[in-house]
């Protein structure tokens, strides 16, 4: 596309999402399912008046206020690695962009902001640049640049926060299974942070050598999750909120056995559970980052809970379409 054709201003909007069941055991082929929730991205892009771009700017909390500028002489910072993916992509007009981030998504929790990043910002490309990508483009791009952002991720991520829609998911070698479920009742969920985690990346690879010393027993464990993927799927079909909390539970404890709880994450499904939470566990990668308690009509009861015990949370409508939010 000729670059004087381009607009001079679009925006893009993702959701975050979170792991109902199936974080680390859909890196082995498992099945998981997630949830797009009613906090997300927003990105837009202008025209850099100066030719030294391109760079990203964060407003409000997602980074920060932080600008990030390319650095053509360094591979190693990740956004260089993401500003270089993006030059070889979408050529040189890539050079007078101004990308300017917003979200009310907290970063680096396991909620998903980084797909939600990616996919907003590859919305408002492809606006600007008048490339009219369709999903399958959108996952093309948002894979390789969730790749960069974590080491090699199964995909999940990316894929929920694309469709918007609450999925079951499942990845066999280069092969993905999605399959849209249909809600039968709205998801009510609190969600607290136990700070930021280590980083995805990590906690993949650190999962895979403790797997690695123990390989029959962490995939028993890893078909114990697959199996509450399955009744989660029927639970959320039918509507059936107190198995899917009691199942939720259950996948809590065989993350606790994997190793990615936290002493913090653990208070906090204690405290969810003792206000009335049908269900709470970790969500997302662990090693902190946050939790998720199926919170009954208890939201209010479980969030200042959660405040008085020094947590930040929010309350999380998940599995809605958030299309309107874009
Ligand atoms: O990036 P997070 O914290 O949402 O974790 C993603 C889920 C993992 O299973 C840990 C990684 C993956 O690629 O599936």
């Amino acid at each position: 596309m000729d670059k004087d054709k381009a607009v001079n201003y679009a925006v893009g909007y993702a959701p975050g999402k979170v792991i109902l069941v199936g974080e680390h055991s859909a890196v082995y082929g498992h099945e998981a399912i997630a949830l797009p929730i009613d906090a997300g991205v927003r990105v837009a892009i202008t025209r850099l008046g100066l030719k030294n771009g391109p760079s990203i700017r964060g407003l409000g909390s997602f980074f920060m206020g932080q600008t990030f500028y390319f650095d053509r002489s360094s591979t190693q910072g990740i956004i260089s690695q993401v500003f270089q993916y993006l030059m070889d992509k979408f050529g040189p007009r890539m050079q007078e962009v101004e990308i300017i981030v917003d979200g009310d998504l907290p970063r680096g929790h396991g909620l998903g902001s980084s797909a939600a990043f990616s996919v907003s910002l590859l919305r408002a490309l492809s606006n600007y640049f008048s490339l009219q990508f369709g999903d399958a483009d959108i996952a093309f791009h948002a894979h390789a640049l969730e790749n960069i952002f974590h080491g090699r991720s199964s995909g999940l991520d990316h894929t929920v926060v694309i469709k918007d829609q609450a999925i079951s998911f499942q990845r066999i070698k280069e092969e993905m299974k999605i399959e849209i479920i249909e809600l039968k009742v709205p998801i009510s969920l609190v969600i607290g942070l136990a700070g930021p985690h280590d980083g995805t990346k990590n906690a993949v690879a650190k999962l895979f050598e403790r797997k690695k010393r123990m390989q029959k027993i962490y995939d028993h464990i890893f078909l114990g999750l697959n199996g509450i993927a399955i009744e989660i799927k029927q639970a959320l079909l039918d509507g059936n909120m107190a198995k899917m909390g009691e199942l939720m539970n259950i996948a809590h404890g065989y993350l606790c056995a994997l190793g990615v709880s936290t002493t913090e994450i653990d208070h906090l499904c204690s405290i969810a559970k003792n206000q009335g939470a049908l269900g709470a566990k970790i969500t997302g990668a662990g090693g902190g980052g946050a939790m998720i308690a199926l919170a009954n009509g208890n939201e209010d009861a479980i969030l200042s809970a959660f405040n008085s015990a020094g947590f930040m949370a929010f309350k999380a409508a998940a599995g809605a379409n958030n299309q309107n939010l874009r």
